[in-house]
């Protein structure tokens, strides 16, 4: 699908579908919505808001025939809501099911919109337009690589983003140019979360990692992480016939602000190792490298947007299954910090690959560290599919990603970190236990993340309930979201 922008009037623009806009309680529309009513008789004020009723509450549409008055063959008029409600997310949201609308309207392969925003409620025509394109192309995304039958294809080729002033015109095109390339890089994510367990194995995601240009890649392979003493991530391993393998990115600025460190958790398929899941446990489990393809997904974006941050991507990759060869519960294991851990739940085991990914992490050197991870479902119970949980060990961090995420149309919220949670986890044997009890489990969990970062301002983000969706919600269609790569990339280009 190819977005533009163009210099022109929505009388004059050729396509299948036209999209304008309602505020709630509109009786007579202005703007463009305006422009396009008078040319066609008064129909939208006559007969769609007085006899129709159609009012534009939020998300609402409507559909008419121009019968050859315009260029457009058919008009759609979404509502936008309260006009006091409206913001660049609601339009996020609103373009991601505007281009869903138009897939279902019969052979619908070109169409316009205008600059949704742009007029009454006056916001930044670079920030509409970015936030346009970012719902167009997420509400666009599929992935039907799998089908054996060729899909009817539904897909709309074009969207024309038609304006009248030529410098917004200037202004959209900036907007769309940042928000194809974070797009582009979160659908990027969703594909890699899509690809099943067989196939995106821990060597798959190196080889992704390594292929990606401008990008410096450092490939650690098994004996290896040995050596420098990787023993948690390594044991997670080791009941898989698939090798780990630890991987290092580097994004080089051309002038550097900062450095930072983002960390996925690259579990290509979570089992649950010999404390196996139960059936309907285990069914997402591909996912389970969710915050690896976050990382994956941002890297690809940053080449194309030049921020002047160092940025390091950290991955340790493994698959966790119950083999001969597999971990144990009561395993006593040494991270590469130096710490023991004793095996309390082999299905805990993405803190254990975390510990020696944030070890390494820290021991770059960088000003910053964040995580990215499905850790528990104690976060996904507490929270849902509607915000991924954020720790930290840092207020300013802490508030500076929630800012992050806001701007970017994430959702993120804070949970506790009281260090009474980790006493659930102090071990008899060892310096502490990989799992304690269930209350609290994603306090406890980031609380033994917390064990391996020392004082470096640090932010742990738990997707566990919002990576993948079981159905549509806001912006994103069921299945996985690329949740993340929005948030990280609005934080270290601002
Ligand atoms: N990958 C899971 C967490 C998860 C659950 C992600 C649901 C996505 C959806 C993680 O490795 C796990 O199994 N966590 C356990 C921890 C427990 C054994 C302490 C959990 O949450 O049950
Ligand atoms: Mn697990
Ligand atoms: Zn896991």
């Amino acid at each position: 699908m190819e977005i533009k922008a163009q210099q022109t009037s929505v009388i004059d623009v050729a396509c299948d579908v036209l999209i304008i806009n309602l505020f709630e309680g509109v009786k007579i529309p202005g703007g463009a919505t305006g422009v396009v009513d008078n040319t066609l008789g008064g129909i939208i004020t006559n007969y769609v808001i007085k006899e129709q009723g159609f009012s534009g509450k939020f998300a609402d549409t409507y559909v008419l025939d121009t019968n050859g008055k315009i260029p457009a063959k058919k008009v759609l008029i979404i509502g936008l809501g309260k006009q006091e409600d409206f913001d660049l997310n609601k339009l996020i949201i609103l373009s991601s099911k505007m281009i869903r609308k138009c897939e279902g309207i019969l052979n619908a392969k070109k169409i316009a919109t205008i600059l949704h925003g742009g007029g009454l409620a006056a916001l930044d025509a670079k920030c509409c337009a970015k936030a346009i394109t970012t719902g167009l192309m997420i509400g666009a995304y599929k992935f039907n690589k799998y089908k054996s039958e060729k899909q009817e294809d539904k897909s709309i080729d074009e969207v024309i983003i038609v304006e009248q002033d030529p410098a917004k015109v200037e202004k959209i095109k900036e907007g769309m140019a940042n928000a194809k390339s974070v797009a582009n890089a979160v659908n990027f994510a969703k594909d890699l979360v899509n690809e099943p367990a067989s196939y995106m194995t821990p060597d798959r995601i190196a080889e992704i990692a390594t292929d990606m240009k401008k990008i410096e890649t450092r490939i650690i392979d098994e004996d290896e992480a040995r050596q420098m003493g990787m023993g948690a991530f390594l044991a997670v391993g080791k009941g898989s016939s698939k090798s780990p393998v630890f991987i290092h990115m580097k994004y080089r600025p051309s002038k550097k602000k900062k450095s930072i460190a983002i960390v996925g958790k690259g579990i290509t398929f979570d089992s649950g190792g010999l404390d196996l899941k139960p059936t309907a446990g285990m069914a997402t489990m591909k996912g389970d490298m969710a915050g690896a393809a976050c990382v994956l997904g941002v890297f690809k974006a940053l080449i194309e947007l030049n921020p002047n941050v160092e940025v390091h991507g950290v991955i340790a990759a493994c698959e966790n299954m119950p083999g001969s060869r597999a971990y144990k519960p009561g395993d006593i294991l040494t991270a590469m910090n130096g710490k023991t851990i004793e095996v309390d739940n082999t299905d805990a085991e993405g803190r254990l690959t975390l510990a020696d990914a944030l070890s390494y992490a820290v021991d770059l050197n960088v000003d910053e560290v964040i995580d990215i991870a499905t850790l528990t479902g104690a976060c996904s119970v507490a929270l849902g599919a509607l915000n991924s949980g954020v720790f930290g060990n840092n207020r300013e961090l802490i508030d500076d990603i929630i800012e992050a995420s806001k701007q970017a149309g994430e959702h993120l919220w804070q949970m506790p970190m009281d260090e009474e949670y980790f006493e659930d986890l102090k071990s008899d044997i060892a310096d502490f236990k990989n799992s304690g009890s269930r209350g609290g489990g994603a306090s406890g969990a980031a609380l033994f993340l917390k064990q391996f970062v020392g004082e470096i301002p640090w932010v742990h983000l738990d997707i566990a309930g919002t990576s993948i969706i079981s159905k549509d919600l806001r912006e994103n269609k069921k299945g996985p979201t690329g949740v993340g790569v929005r948030t990280l990339i609005n934080y270290i280009c601002s």
